[in-house]
């Protein structure tokens, strides 16, 4: 029999592991215009996820019962009446809020992404890396040979941004969290890697990078984001991706009005937010997957196996404490009999 399960979000509450649950639903039928799509691997954005929860996501009220998850790749299981471009067996993506997290959806053709192959890479490109490039290009206005600094560096947004920016021709500053993201992104042509844990961000810019960030793109918030701006080059642009480490804001917040820093530099705080972008994504996409192909650009995909929609919360968890190299992948496909025996 074929299953079909979808994660719901059923109250709201700062777990996602205790506000979800997984529910069996009947595999939905393809309409006019639409296609049913099997996922074989969703993408997870642990920070969203968590918001999500706590009705904290800007764009989205939160009213429980509502699915939970985004990105998925898979592959068309059926098409509905009028479809002409896709059949059955064709790869395909779908990024869509509140639909990653099942088996199956049914989706609108327009809304289908085609991907060369389902596979764990594409979700950290598809839409993360696209986010990365997006976000670096249209709002940083990314050149070459300046100063570019981007935390969670070897995250899933961070990986690519971080490699977009070498591959640009930049002296590359990246900030992480444990030693064997560091080495990947010595390897990845990074020109300084600040491991936080072992020197203080504060004290590396100080000496290194006075006020010298042409460019930076900061995910992590909270004081890291203080000490970014302290940091800016005279027109220095610092990008807001997100806010990770400030995401459940309790403390109070002392530090000095930000446009004191900004004022006599002439330099810039810009927020981006990749769904108001959209008309830009699919050129972003495909410039993005072509670099990949060519291998200037790795998809790095967190080297820890998550299967199945029960981990799920394992998952938002390995992310929300900071353990994850890489775009964090579920495997949704079934399991083999063999395996399961
Ligand atoms: N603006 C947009 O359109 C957009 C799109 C995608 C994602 N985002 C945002 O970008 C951020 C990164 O998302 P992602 O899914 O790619 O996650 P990620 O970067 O893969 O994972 C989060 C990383 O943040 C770092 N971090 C720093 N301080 C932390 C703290 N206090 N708690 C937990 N982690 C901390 C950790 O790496 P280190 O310890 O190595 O620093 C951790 O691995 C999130 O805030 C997300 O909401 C925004």
């Amino acid at each position: 029999m074929t299953i079909n399960q979808q994660i719901i979000i059923h109250t709201l509450g700062p777990s996602f592991r205790a506000c979800t649950r997984i529910e069996q639903a009947s595999i939905p039928v393809a309409g006019k215009g639409e296609v049913l799509v099997r996922h074989h691997f969703a993408g997870v954005n642990g920070v969203y996820d968590q918001m999500m929860c706590l009705d904290r996501v800007e764009h989205t009220r939160v009213v429980p019962p509502v699915g939970a998850g985004v990105e998925a790749v898979g592959e068309v299981a059926a098409i509905g009446p009028g479809v002409t471009d896709w059949q059955v067996g064709d790869p395909v993506a779908v990024v869509r809020a509140g639909f990653g997290y099942r088996h199956y959806q049914v989706c609108p053709e327009v809304e289908l992404i085609r991907i060369p192959a389902a596979t764990p890479e594409i979700l950290a490109m598809i839409p993360s890396g696209v986010s990365a490039v997006l976000a670096l290009e249209r709002v940083g206005e990314l050149g070459t040979g300046e100063t570019v600094l981007i935390t969670a560096a070897a995250g899933g947004l961070g990986s690519v941004a971080t490699q977009w920016a070498v591959r640009a021709g930049n002296h590359v500053v990246a900030v992480c969290g444990s030693d064997v993201k560091a080495q990947w992104l010595a390897s990845v042509g990074v020109n300084r890697v600040i491991q936080y844990r072992r020197e203080p961000l504060e004290s590396v810019l100080a000496k290194e990078y006075p006020e010298r960030l042409d460019l930076v793109m900061d995910s992590v918030g909270g004081p890291v984001f203080d000490t970014l701006v302290r940091n800016l080059a005279p027109h220095g642009r610092l990008v807001v991706c997100g806010y990770t480490s400030d995401r459940l804001p309790t403390a109070e917040v002392t530090s000095e009005r930000i446009y004191t820093q900004l004022y006599w530099k002439a330099a810039s705080v810009r927020g981006f937010m990749n769904y108001r972008f959209a008309r830009y994504a699919p050129p972003a996409r495909q410039k993005l997957l072509q670099a990949c192909a060519e291998g200037s650009v790795q998809a790095l995909v967190d080297p820890r196996s998550f299967r199945g929609l029960e981990s799920v919360a394992d998952a938002v968890e390995h992310l929300l404490e900071g353990n994850n190299l890489g775009k964090i992948v579920v495997d949704l496909r079934p399991i083999p009999v063999a395996e399961n025996q």
